[in-house]
């Protein structure tokens, strides 16, 4: 006989016998008894989703046993699955859907020749003062005003501003000599330059072609903050993209449509979305043109991604510095040239937080605050949760069947501490889209219970058509 209803309470606040709108195996309309709730794009918001992040294993304050370290983060349990699935939507669409893109894994580590090509040692500069009251420091072009100290209220109190180089300079190997200086790198992209040549020679590419690479870079900002929106060191996924000159500009255009629609297609809200083309006066050294895939944040509007027009300048600044040809030798034209380069340039991490944002939406049922995390099933970190009823040992063997079924397509969360309902509601805070219960009428007809994340509807099906039927539920 089946125990799903009478013995599973959805709410410990819940009467025992109170009918629930989300409980396995019971015939339910949700819809009825569920309220919206208005949740504003504020303050509030941000502090629900970092809450949020920080007790469900999202994301964690970096060495918090010792007090945190300066806006460094550590991802948990569900925050590296989550990551891990911003980055693989990222190199679906940019590198295993195309046959035009391949992939780079260069190193971190690099020496200042590099950097002084790049112009990131003349020019990745922030204007920096210092309040001589308080200590503290501030990007001057992040201050709302220049006579008084946000920190300390202190009048007139700035030095002069001067440039701060943002790169983070280490030493390579035992001496600690000016011939040993390295920098961490605090962009993926001259990896993709310094490798033109390897990767056209090796893969026989020919322009328009693209190099993709996903990886960690650092940046000594002066005012990190708004969680992992700006931190010290991060993850971005970047594509430069080799282009004949003549074409750089349609180019140009199709990849900014392109990555915007990347993010509309994960379930970003269109409205939170914006394509804003820079002014003359905010472009790069590099860049002849750039425009910021932008997300509307509690604070205002924030870049996701620049999608820049780069021209030849990299490629001829490490030709040049370098000695080496980084050209393109075109056969059926008799000619060489140095490829324009179009390069969207994302941040993982920030992208991970704009995702959780967008995703984050709170609605009454029956008079119960239920959170949910309306995350594409791409994007949650796990895609279904395996849920036997009760931690009986008759449902056990039944209910590891399931998993076993499900593990080898996608992660899958199993869970048997707690009543039913709690469960459900901790699979709705961490976005897993579909759970499946494993109950007393499963020994009978081995069919389960799947309910749906968004709509609390649930529907009974058999096992032998549980892997297709959540497949095509969850577009794998
Ligand atoms: N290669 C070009 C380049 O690095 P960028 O606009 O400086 O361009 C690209 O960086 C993306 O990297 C940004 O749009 C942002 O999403 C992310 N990003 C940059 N600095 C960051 C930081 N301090 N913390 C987190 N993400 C950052």
């Amino acid at each position: 006989m089946s125990e799903a209803p009478a013995t599973n309470i959805d709410a410990p606040t819940e009467p025992a016998a109170a009918p629930s709108a989300d409980l396995p195996g019971q015939a339910s309309n949700p819809g009825a008894e569920i309220e919206a709730v208005e949740v504003a794009n504020d303050t509030s918001l941000f502090e629900k989703v970092v809450n949020l992040c920080k007790n469900r294993g999202f994301v964690f304050p970096s060495a918090e046993i010792y007090g945190g370290f300066r806006s460094t983060y550590d991802y948990g349990p569900v925050g590296v699955l989550m990551l891990r699935n911003v980055k693989d939507a990222w190199w679906r669409s940019m590198v295993q859907r195309r046959h035009d893109v391949v992939g780079l894994d260069a190193a971190i580590l690099a020496p200042p020749a590099v950097w002084e090509a790049s112009g990131h040692l003349a020019n990745f500069t922030d204007p920096m003062v210092d309040c001589r009251s308080c200590n503290e420091r501030f990007r001057e072009d992040q201050l709302e005003d220049l006579t008084i100290c946000p920190n300390c209220a202190a009048k007139n109190s700035f030095t002069e501003s001067r440039n701060f180089n943002l790169m983070f300079k280490t030493h390579a190997g035992p001496v600690e000599s000016d011939a040993a200086v390295a920098y961490l790198r605090p962009e993926t992209a001259q990896g993709m330059f310094m490798n033109f040549a390897n990767v056209q020679r090796t893969s026989r590419k020919k322009p328009p072609f693209g190099i993709a690479q996903i990886g960690k870079s650092f940046r000594n900002e002066i005012t990190p903050g708004n969680f992992v929106f700006r931190t010290r060191e991060f993850e971005q996924m970047e594509m430069e993209f080799f282009v004949p000159p003549e074409d750089a500009g349609g180019w140009y255009a199709y990849w900014c449509k392109e990555r915007f629609d990347w993010y509309v297609g994960l379930g970003m809200d269109p409205a939170k979305l914006r394509l804003r083309p820079h002014d003359a006066d905010e472009l790069s050294h590099y860049s002849s043109g750039t425009s910021d895939v932008e997300f509307l944040f509690p604070w205002g509007w924030g870049e996701l991604e620049g999608i820049a027009n780069r021209g030849d300048f990299d490629l001829k600044a490490h030709a040049s510095a370098s000695g080496e040809r980084l050209e393109y030798f075109d056969q059926a034209t008799n000619t060489r040239y140095t490829p324009h380069v179009i390069e969207p340039a994302a941040g993982a991490t920030r992208t991970m937080m704009a995702f959780l944002l967008d995703a984050y939406d709170e609605e009454l049922v029956r008079g119960e605050l239920r959170v949910v995390l309306r995350l594409h099933p791409h994007l949650a970190p796990y895609q279904v949760a395996v849920l036997p009823l009760s931690k009986k040992d008759t449902l056990t063997p039944v209910a590891e069947e399931v998993l076993g079924l499900l593990q080898p397509h996608m992660m899958c969360d199993y869970d048997e501490t707690q009543a039913i309902g709690k469960r459900y509601r901790r699979q709705d805070e961490l976005g897993t889209p579909c759970c499946v219960t494993v109950d007393f009428d499963t020994l009978d007809d081995r069919a389960v219970t799947v309910r749906d994340r968004d709509t609390m509807d649930q529907e009974r099906v058999p096992i032998d058509d549980l892997l297709a039927h959540l497949r095509a539920r969850l577009q794998l």
